[in-house]
């Protein structure tokens, strides 16, 4: 029997799982068992975190990282698994009998190499790490303006903010996997209607900005999402 471990995009989207992980596999139960530790850092990487890959604040070496946006910055389609000698060394042997039209693409890999450059080049991941500790005090100022962000988390530049209703029972804005309620779907077009363009899902609205952003703008876009969050505050049921 083979076990494998697949983690997906663990720092925003489950509000106290980070933590759990990282305790979790500094066990050393993949080393123990042989269980492959494959790490989902199509979001969390490329600087997202501040570090190249947001494992690396762990100390925990997985075996297979897949990875895609930061790749090439959503220039062109690249997607990838980035796997280590362990698994490699298998397919020395034996033939990895998969692929695609398009596998490889020699210019999306060109545009990956310069994306990979830009960010060295820029000091675009230290700049990142950098914003980490200003973006977290601009949000716990922005938390006690406004009574709707129920909580707020995240790490670098990949954050994100829970809209609710009521903090103590925590009830969401919008309720988890369905259409917007009539109050999130006001605020996501008032971002949108303001020039803000971010992802908005059910009661959550990510701050997932340029790494090149500079701190004047982040202010001008958190003002825009100061804004929007009246029209939530205002439907509170506390
Ligand atoms: C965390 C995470 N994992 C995986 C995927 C899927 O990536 P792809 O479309 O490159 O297969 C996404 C897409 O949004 C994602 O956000």
């Amino acid at each position: 029997m083979s076990i494998f471990i697949a983690i997906k995009d663990s720092i925003i989207f489950n509000a106290s799982f980070f933590g759990l992980f990282l305790g979790l596999f500094q066990l050393p139960i993949n080393i123990s068992y042989g269980i492959v530790l494959i790490i989902d850092e199509v979001m969390s990487g490329f600087g997202r975190t501040g570090k190249w890959f947001g494992i690396e604040h762990s100390g925990i070496n997985p075996d297979i990282i897949v990875m895609a946006k930061g790749m090439t910055s959503g220039y062109l389609p690249l997607g990838a698994a980035v796997v280590n000698d362990k698994v490699s060394s298998y397919f020395d042997k034996n033939a990895l009998i998969g692929g695609l039209t398009y596998s490889a693409h020699a210019m999306s890999c060109a545009a990956a190499i310069a994306c990979i450059n830009v960010y060295k080049e820029d000091r675009l991941i230290e700049h990142t790490a950098q914003m980490g500790p200003i973006v977290k005090k601009k949000l716990q100022t922005l938390q006690e303006k406004h009574p709707s962000i129920g909580e707020f988390r995240g790490i670098g530049l990949f954050w994100v903010l829970e809209i609710v209703k009521n903090r103590k029972t925590r009830e969401p804005a919008s309720p988890w996997n369905k259409p917007y309620s009539p109050e999130m779907a006001q605020l996501a077009a008032d971002l949108r209607k303001n020039g803000l363009s971010t992802f908005v899902r059910w009661n959550m609205i990510f701050i997932v900005p340029p790494l090149c952003i500079t701190e004047k703008e982040f202010d001008e876009g958190l003002n825009i999402i100061s804004n929007a969050l009246q029209i939530t505050d205002k439907t509170m049921n506390e």
